[in-house]
């Protein structure tokens, strides 16, 4: 491999300019979405064929409404995913993060609910969306330990229900018409300002208020480098795109 592309068998024309805009030294940011984690299995959601809101009927399933008309088929899909996610593991990409952060200050801010960021080894990983593994009680709030999740799917599953309230254990996620969770929005933003670089990775830029965050880096003259095979709703103020998927540049992207 040439120093355009160190640890990756695919040499790529613009890794230099990319490599120059995320420098070497000061604090950077990630902003990860589905994208980050389609090597590893996790299908991502608006894929034309094999997304998962091309198969799953997001209403159907991710919505407050969702969970008050058919609780039990919603716990048991997402079950089913916290069991699918549980088996896949980090990427090269995820791994190429983690190992960034031994020579500066690295960020990791994701809308993604999997937990593959702190299984590679990141720490202090801000998660826009919640996760998948941090259920939480529908009335109170009060975390739950819920069990293994199914190792085979089920239509219909009971989630388990609050020892303190009565209410029942719902996913840790944010369902559409949600408001994110405060502290890593906030955490989010304080961590872009401070940035010396941005790079955003495998997001389509659709989802609001995620998809604000690399517009906050381009008003502040930080250089916001985005990897992604696919077009985005970045373009506009960003600095260099790599059309390439994240274990295929990120290894030599962030080599050291
Ligand atoms: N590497 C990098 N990027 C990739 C890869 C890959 N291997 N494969 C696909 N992509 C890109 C696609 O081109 C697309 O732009 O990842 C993006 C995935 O887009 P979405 O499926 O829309 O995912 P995301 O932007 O994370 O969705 C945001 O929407 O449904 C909600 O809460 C859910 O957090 C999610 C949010």
């Amino acid at each position: 491999m040439t120093t355009d592309g160190v640890g990756s068998d695919r040499p790529h024309p613009d890794m230099s300019k990319a490599r120059l805009a995320l420098g070497d030294g000061g604090p950077l940011v990630v902003l990860t979405g589905a994208g980050m984690s389609a090597e590893s299995g996790v299908p991502t959601f608006r894929d034309a064929q094999t997304g998962l809101w091309a198969r799953h009927d997001p209403a159907a399933l991710a919505t407050p409404q969702a969970w008050d008309r058919d609780r039990d088929s919603v716990w048991a899909w997402y079950r089913w995913r916290e069991h699918l996610v549980g088996s896949a593991e980090p990427n090269a990409g995820h791994l190429a993060i983690a190992r960034a952060a031994r020579d500066r200050s690295v960020a990791v801010v994701t809308q993604n609910v999997d937990d593959l960021h702190e299984r590679a080894g990141s720490t202090g990983v801000h998660h826009l969306h919640g996760s998948l593994f941090a259920h939480r009680c529908d009335g109170c709030g009060t975390p739950m330990e819920v069990g293994p999740a199914p190792t085979a799917p089920v239509e219909r599953l009971v989630p388990p229900g609050c020892p303190g309230c009565g209410g029942r254990a719902r996913p840790g996620v944010v369902w559409f018409g949600e408001m994110l969770p405060r502290q890593p929005w906030d955490a989010a933003v304080a961590a872009i300002s401070a940035a010396s670089a941005v790079l955003v990775v495998g997001t389509s830029g659709l989802v609001h208020p995620a998809a604000s965050l690399p517009g906050i880096a381009v008003d502040l003259g930080i250089p916001v480098v985005e990897v992604n095979p696919g077009p985005s709703g970045l373009a506009h103020g960003v600095t260099v795109h790599l059309r390439d998927t994240a274990a295929a540049v990120l290894p030599a992207l962030l080599a050291a």
